[in-house]
């Protein structure tokens, strides 16, 4: 965990975020800007993000250690943020996942000239998962690639990570998305015999950057379906004869319910 991120958020629960604007150069790496890490119940909401690192990662700890102390980021909300981040992604889930992430909630996000949207980030030795993920409604402009799942992020603290500790990626839902000058639609990497299930992504429109990737949909070790999606996806993620949406939950997490209050002089 860098020292110089700009704000860290580390084993919490019941935390609410709001309205908070934090603008890091975008030129210095490592400078995320919000960093759930190991929290229960998180709301993350009216923000705008300038950085040179992802503008929310959530995190759970790393290989081994992450999967001694076991303690999940769950049941999180992000909302109404505002992200540009150049060299990395709006909301990164990973690569530290050891303890789990799941039940996140990411809805009205919009994102400028920003690498990608959302991006999975993880490996072999990482163990646990990344699962019931939900996301709606993003606008995107000027992005490198939409949807980024990366299941060979190499990166371990040590030699004394589990080969067989294999994370399980899966229920990753995406849905309602527009975003234009797009250079690759998407870059989805599995784990090659321990493929990323579940994904769906639905009512998803994309415009192309005048240099396109030539491969628009590049797909290895992923398993899923696509619904009204421009352009067409891979053939592993099959598009659906009947329009489906994808799962978004209809519940509110308990911090969703929590009003704060203000003192009047
Ligand atoms: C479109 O994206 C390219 C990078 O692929 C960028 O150089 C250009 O400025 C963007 N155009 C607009 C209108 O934002
Ligand atoms: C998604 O697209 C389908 C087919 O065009 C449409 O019936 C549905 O209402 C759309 N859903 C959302 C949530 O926009
Ligand atoms: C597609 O992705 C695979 C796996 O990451 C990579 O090896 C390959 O070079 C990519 N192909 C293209 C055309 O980008």
């Amino acid at each position: 965990m860098p020292l110089w991120d700009n704000i860290l958020v580390l084993i919490c629960s019941n935390i609410t975020i709001q309205g908070l604007t934090i603008l890091a150069p975008v030129s210095v790496p490592n400078t995320d800007g919000i960093n759930p890490d190991s929290c229960s119940q998180t709301r993350i909401e009216d923000c705008y993000i300038v950085s040179g690192d992802d503008c929310i990662a959530v995190k759970s700890g790393w290989d081994q250690y992450g999967i001694k102390f076991g303690m999940p980021t769950e049941h999180l909300v992000i909302r109404r943020l505002t992200c540009i981040s150049p060299k990395s992604a709006t909301v990164a889930l990973g690569s530290e996942m050891s303890g789990g992430i799941r039940d996140v909630r990411v809805e009205d996000v919009t994102a400028i000239h920003t690498e990608s949207s959302i991006r999975i980030k993880t490996a072999v030795g990482r163990g646990a998962y990344v699962k019931d993920i939900y996301v709606r409604r993003l606008t995107l402009k000027t992005m490198k690639y939409v949807f980024w799942m990366t299941g060979g992020y190499g990166s371990h603290p040590g030699e004394g990570f589990d080969p067989k500790a294999l994370p399980a990626i899966q229920n990753i839902n995406y849905r309602e998305v527009v975003a234009e000058n797009v250079t690759m639609p998407a870059q989805l990497d599995g784990i090659a015999n321990d493929p990323f299930k579940g994904i769906c992504i639905s009512n998803v429109s994309i415009s192309l950057t005048e240099k396109p990737k030539k491969l628009l949909w590049n797909c290895t070790d992923v398993e899923g379906i696509t619904s009204n999606v421009t352009p067409k996806a891979c053939d592993l993620l099959p598009e659906q004869q009947k329009p489906i949406d994808c799962a978004f939950p209809e519940d509110k997490l308990a911090i969703e319910g929590v009003k704060l209050t203000t003192c009047s002089a």
